[in-house]
């Protein structure tokens, strides 16, 4: 193994220590480009004067995160399959890490229920079907976010974001082979 490094992703702000980046940031899963040195990490990144549609957009955004996060925590639940449970139980942290990333641009407490599961539909098939479903709603919607944002901060993000729920579109793929 090379010489350990660390690395500071720059959507979410969290760090990762490896011999090299990793893909996607182990937190809010940002592609490799994001992971950087953490001194050229700006301490004021996310001071950011919104516009009124740039907020909108972000608390439309912090309910689908907080929704999404708790439909995978209740598929995390489920008993019948450990391995899918655990892989749902990932992706309920990384919305979750999306979730306090939009709360925190727009200077708002993380939603009190964050950690709480929400309902399931009952069987794994319904249930990828769904995350698919609301995958694919968050990854257009944040494209549609990023185009009418004006803050370059705030592009950049949206853009990011909307990455990684289309990467959770193909792990949903990958998932129902697994059912
Ligand atoms: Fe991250
Ligand atoms: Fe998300």
């Amino acid at each position: 193994m090379g010489a350990v490094k660390m690395y500071r992703c720059r959507i979410c702000g969290e760090t990762y220590l490896g011999s090299e980046a990793p893909a996607m940031c182990p937190f809010c899963g940002a592609h490799s480009e994001f992971m950087i040195d953490p001194v050229d990490y700006p301490h004021d990144i996310n001071d950011v004067q919104l516009t009124e549609v740039e907020r909108a957009d972000l608390e439309t955004a912090i309910d689908i995160e907080l929704s999404n996060t708790r439909f995978y925590l209740a598929m995390a639940l489920r008993d019948d399959n450990p391995a899918l449970a655990s892989a749902y139980k990932r992706l309920a942290a990384v919305e979750s890490e999306h979730c306090s990333l939009f709360s925190k641009i727009a200077r708002m407490p993380k939603p009190a229920d964050l950690r709480e599961a929400g309902d399931e539909l009952g069987s794994w098939d319904a249930d990828i079907d769904e995350s698919c479903r609301r995958e694919k709603r968050a990854s257009a919607l944040y494209a549609e976010f990023a185009a009418r944002a004006t803050n370059a901060r705030v592009i950049e993000v949206w853009n990011a974001v909307s990455a990684v729920e289309a990467d959770h579109i193909v792990l949903d793929g990958v998932a129902k082979g697994y059912v």
